[in-house]
Parts: structure tokens; sequence; C-alpha cells
């Protein structure tokens, strides 16, 4: 059984894992262990005996709270804390009861005296060695309870140990750096207080005890399922303890919740694993491919985007060329970036008027549409929901519905403002404008794109406190995103914000796949694709050809890199010339031979492209009988010869299976592969794909 309970003791099992609290002696909920799954019930530490001393030292202060309130005499980080209508700024929460529901656990907490009641979900996931947490603050009194803090989980690491923290980082094109430090005295913050998930920091982390691998070394990690402000909290104190939280950002953050209302956290997603970050990584490609994208096992499909060729000048002649040219090429989905809609001929117009341009389409969008689909392609479009460019109709009707303080300045970014989607009119004006479109044309792929980020954030009009805005706006954006999905089934989304300014595990219930950054140039784009890979599954990450960067980087290099991920193509294909496009042809058709091994397998990354400039990363199918390897060399040592092209070492496959490997004579067992690894010898900017087979 996944979870043992007793009155006071509740042990969370994986199939490798698990987690196990309960009540102290004084009555709190202490956490006891995270970590691998043990033999026994009995093997599991109990909560004890509280610690404390000395005035300064109360056994409040040293508890390993699994989700502490601010309260009493203690100065961590809590995970809740609240002002009522009697002045009180406090919550004692007390045990109420427990409630188990096969892989699911719900402990009830109430407030020693106010009538508010916090329930902490778990939900366990037994072949992913994944747990699932959330928190519920219900108000049961007659008054408003204001919410100042109501983050989804605190973790406690065993004691005693120095811990490093990997988590990623950035700027727009260059998000997913990953960078790992020492978690030293004190707390470590990461957030986003931009009303998005930002380019700059991801809601994921992964703690090791500072010498884990790839393939080695415990790992504890997670990530929230939340698009909006977020905050990570690591802290070690003097005594020994590390404890990490996650959750909403509490910065400008508050709630009213009335009498009888209920505000639930966003999700966060654990694990443990002893096999280092490349186990802790494929935990989390599974575990979004089964339960969190809609259609996790869907292939994706080959596109073309027409940005990067040609901007904002888009028509029916531009697009239909380059179109006849992908189609040529093996595409399968054609996406008409921006610039397609009213008044939309540069960044300073248009955005909010979602109807085509009658200068560039006068009769509308389904000529283009026809003529792709003719070509036996899919149509797909780009939009940008959440703008408004000052020079708009949208702006000049509703000048209210940007969000800013009213009379004082605003800032522009982009010439754009935001459009505050936490007002029901703002949703449903963009529902029904979206809706129009994806109703009269047969489109099958929305580009869903954000590019900037909040400013000024006051909401006229606010039905409660405007510092709501800030979960008010990503649940409107979520409303309106779910319900054009459940009416359209049909359509792809990918989530954009000026590239990865939008990528995690809320977003992704909606939108199958993911822009992962505005920077194309491929040597960069493989440390982009290494750091996106510790998270998200390849299957997510759209991944295109373009011509960014210097002319001498190959095409099949730049083929290469984006083959790692959800093919697409956005060079300038009419400028490319048949001999490019016919190689390009070439690596599509190879493309969608292995691309489920590469969208549905388990990834290795054998040799970090962040670290080295010569990488190598694997994929390997579920059942291992085909894999596909990468290696790349990118850029050009001063002396070639002194950069050391270490042996690449297969994994994953099965080692009493035979297996080939392209460009290799030899058939070897799995183990051989695997243990005495392969001299590919590369030149600069070169790069091979090799597909691993097995043969018996
Ligand atoms: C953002 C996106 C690009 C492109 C432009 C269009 O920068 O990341 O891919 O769609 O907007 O304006």
């Amino acid at each position: 059984m996944p979870i043992h309970a007793t009155s006071n003791f509740w042990i969370l099992e994986t199939e490798h894992s698990a987690y196990a609290f309960g009540l102290d002696a004084d009555g709190r909920l202490v956490n006891c262990y995270w970590g691998e799954r043990l033999l026994h019930p009995g093997d599991y530490p109990t909560p004890g005996i509280p610690g404390g001393w000395a005035s300064f030292n109360d056994a409040g202060q040293l508890a390993r709270e699994e989700y502490p309130a601010e309260s009493g005499l203690k100065y961590i980080e809590p995970c809740f804390k609240a002002s009522y209508a009697d002045g009180a700024r406090d919550s004692v929460l007390c045990f109420e009861k427990a409630e188990q529901q096969e892989n699911e656990l719900k402990i009830h907490l109430r407030d020693e005296q106010q009538a508010l009641k916090i329930i902490l979900g778990y939900r366990i996931h037994p072949a992913g060695d994944l747990l699932e947490r959330w928190a519920e603050a219900t108000n049961e009194s007659q008054a408003v309870i204001r919410l100042e803090r109501i983050l989804s989980a605190q973790w406690h690491l065993p004691r005693a140990r120095a811990y490093r923290l990997s988590h990623l980082y950035g700027r727009w094109a260059d998000e997913w750096n990953v960078c790992r430090e020492a978690l030293t005295m004190g707390v470590k913050v990461l957030e986003s207080r931009r009303i998005t998930t930002s380019h700059h920091a991801n809601p994921w982390f992964a703690v090791d005890g500072g010498r884990a691998d790839e393939d080695h070394g415990e790992v504890w990690f997670g990530a929230l399922a939340w698009s909006g402000n977020w905050k990570f909290i690591a802290e070690t104190t003097e005594f020994g303890s590390t404890r990490l939280s996650l959750g909403l950002n509490d910065w400008d953050f508050a709630w009213q919740l009335h009498p009888g209302e209920t505000f639930s956290t966003p999700a966060v997603i654990s694990g443990y694993t002893p096999d280092g970050f490349g186990a802790a990584s494929r935990r989390l490609h599974d575990f979004i491919r089964e339960q969190v994208l809609p259609n996790g096992q869907a292939l994706r499909k080959v596109l073309y985007n027409s940005w990067e060729a040609t901007e904002f000048n888009v028509d029916e002649t531009s697009q239909a060329a380059l179109a006849e040219l992908a189609a040529e090429m093996g595409v399968e989905l054609f996406v008409m970036d921006d610039g397609w809609f009213h008044g939309r001929d540069h960044d300073r117009a248009g955005l909010g008027d979602w109807w085509p341009d009658d200068k560039k389409f006068p009769n509308g969008l389904k000529p283009l549409v026809e003529r792709v689909n003719a070509l036996g392609m899919e149509f797909g479009l780009w939009v940008e929901p959440e703008m408004v460019n000052p020079d708009s109709d949208l702006y000049r009707a509703h000048p209210d519905w940007a969000i800013h303080f009213p009379g004082r300045s605003r800032s522009e970014a982009r010439n754009q403002l935001i459009l505050n989607f936490a007002r029901a009119e703002v949703q449903e004006y963009i529902l029904e404008k979206l809706d129009k479109i994806l109703s009269e044309n047969n489109i099958r792929f929305i580009k869903w794109d954000m590019n900037r980020n909040a400013s000024e954030p006051g909401w006229q009009g606010a039905p409660g406190d405007p510092r709501e805005l800030w979960v008010r706006y990503v649940q409107g954006v979520y409303r309106v995103w779910g319900e054009l999905r459940k009416r359209h089934p049909q359509v792809t989304w990918q989530s954009c914000s000026g590239g990865g300014g939008r990528v995690d595990l809320g977003i992704l219930r909606l939108a199958d796949q993911a822009w992962v950054s505005d920077n194309t140039e491929p040597t960069a784009r493989l440390n982009i694709q290494e750091g996106y890979s510790q998270v998200y599954p390849a299957c997510t990450m759209e991944a295109w050809v373009t011509d960014m960067g210097p002319d001498y980087l190959p095409l099949e290099f730049r083929m290469h890199v984006s083959m790692c991920g959800a093919l697409g193509i956005g060079g300038h294909l009419v400028r490319w010339g048949a001999e490019k496009r016919v190689e390009a042809a070439k690596w599509i058709a190879l493309y969608k031979e292995i691309r489920p091994i590469i969208q549905f397998g388990d990834l290795y990354r054998l040799r970090s492209a962040q670290e080295n400039s010569f990488s190598a990363l694997e994929y390997v199918s579920k059942d291992r009988k085909d894999a596909v390897l990468f290696a790349f060399r990118s850029h050009q040592p001063l002396i070639p010869y002194l950069e050391p092209q270490p042996p690449i070492y297969l994994r994953g496959l099965d080692p009493a299976a035979l297996y080939t490997l392209e460009g290799c004579e030899a058939v070897r067992s799995g183990l051989a592969w695997m243990r005495t690894g392969i001299d590919l010898h590369l030149f600069d900017y070169q790069s091979t794909v090799r597909r691993i087979r097995q043969v018996s």
C-alpha cells in the first residue's frame, strides 16, 4: 500500500522513494523523512521529542514543520500568513483530521481560534516516484480573512548535511542557463515579480549533496504549476537544517478570503532519486507527458514559422511562396507569425484588433489557409491576446482595460500595454475575437505570445484588493485559453513569451509545446536546449532551423540541433536556394523516422553543452529497442587538437541485448556500448546523428 497511516504518522511511498511526517509531542505536524524508500514501515523515523533550548531557540524554531504558519517563537520562512478581522496576524494551525483515498492524503488543520481551515493535499505518483502537493485555505468565519502568504509546500532535507542548489537563470534570448551553487547559511530566494513565469528564473529546483552528476548521487527536486509570480525559498539555519519552499510569490500579494470561500494554491510536484540529475529530469519528462500535457502522446508536427523570414511583411503572396517551398521539403504545418491583423505593419500598432488586416488580406485568411491546405499542410497563426498597442481600435475604445494606475505615468514595453485579464469583460472580448477566427478558418495551431512583463499594476474598479490582480490575471489567462481549447479541440497550442518567458507546469496543461528562446543561433541553442531539458521534455521544445548566426555554420549542424526537439524551420526558404532545401528535406525525412524516440523516449545528457564545446546527448525509446545519439562540436578552440574529445559512453540500453550503432561495423551488447565508449572525432562545427538499433 503506498500510504501507511496511523492516527498521528503518515508514510507516503512510491516505487523507490518515501516521504513521512507525523505529529510531535506538542501536536505540531513535522516532517520525518524524504528519501529512498525503506524496507519496512517501522524503518522510518518518527517525530520524536520536540527540541528547543534557551529562550531564543524555541522548539517552534527548530521543528521541521510540514506547513509552518506565522506564529509563536519561530523566525523561519513560513508557508502561511494571514490577518483577521479581530486584528490577529498569526495563525496557530492545529491538526484536526486526515482523509485518505488510494493515492491521496488530505491533512486538515485549523487555527486554534479563528474559523480558518487549511487542507494540505498530497498525491503520490507511485510509478514516477513523485509527490504532488498543494494547500487550500477555507474561511469558515463570518468575516473576511486577508491572506498575505500561502505557499504550496515546504520540504525538509536530511539534517546536518551541506547542499548544493541547481536552478535555471537567464534573460531574453539567453534563457535556461544552469547554475549550481552551495546553499550556505541564510535564505536564497528565486522568484518572478513579472506577472508571468519569466526568462530570468524558472520555478524548478534540484538539490544535491554537492557531488551528484548526471548518473549518480541523491537529488531532491521539484517544480511549480503556475504561470504568474512565484517564489522559491531555500533556507539553511544555524541548526543544520535546510528547508525548501515553493509557491505563489507573496510580494505585493493580498487576497480577501470571504466567508465560505476557499483559496487553492497551485500544485507542486517533487521527487527524490539516488540516480543523479538525469534521472530527475526523466521523471519530470514522463510526468509532464503523462499527467500535465493535454495530448502528451501526440506526435509533434514539423512546422514552418514565418517570423524570421518575413517579420511583419506578411501577405498572401509572400506566405504562399514560403508555403510552397516548405511543403516540398516535407513540412507538415505552416505557421504565419506576427503582422497579419488589423493595422499591424510594425510593433507600434495593432495589438488588440484581432481580425485580418484588409490591406494584406482583402479576402480574409481563407484563401491563404486553403492554399496551404492544398499543399498538404495544416495552417497555424500567431496571436498575442494579452496585449494592446495604444495605437489600436481596442485601446481607443477601452483605455481603462490596460493595467495601470489611473492618472499616473505607465511604462510601455515594445510599444505595448497589458490588458487586465483579471477583468471579465477583457476575457470575454478576447474569447470572442479568437473564437471567431478559429471558427471561421481551418486553423490547427496557435502560437500564443506575450512580449512584455507587468508594471504599474493598477486595477481600476477592482472588486476586492487590487493586489489580487497578480493571481486573477493568470487565472483569467488560464480560463480564456482553457475555454478556447475546449471549443476548438483540433488546435495545437504553443506558449511563447518573447521566447522562453512562460514555460512551466501550469501553462503546459494548456500549451502542447513551447517556444524556448528567440535565440535560434545553433551553438547558443545547444546550451538553451540543455537547460530547458532539465525540466521539460523534448516533445514540448519547439526548435527551428533559421538563418541566425554566421554563414559558416553548416545546415547539417543547424538541423541536428533542432532535431533534438520538436523540429521546425524558420529560415528564409526563398533565399535558401534549391540545394539547401533538398538537403533540409533529407533531414526532415530522417527526423520523421526518429521523432517518436526523441519526443517520447528517455533523454540522456551524455556530455554537457553548457560546459564543453564537444557535447552529446542520446534519446532511448521506452522499450530500449531504438536510440539516437547526437554529438556536436561547437566553437573553435585556438589550437583544435588541444581540446580533447573523450569517448562517449552510451546510456539507457538493455545491457544484455545486442545493438548496432550507425557508422560502426560492430554488433555489441548494450553493456559494451555503455562501458567502453565510442570515439567520434568531430571537427569544428561538425555534428553527427547516429541511430542505435537492437538486433536481438
Ligand atoms: C516574439 C516571439 C517571436 C515572434 C515575435 C513577433 O518575439 O518570440 O517568435 O513571434 O514576437 O512579434
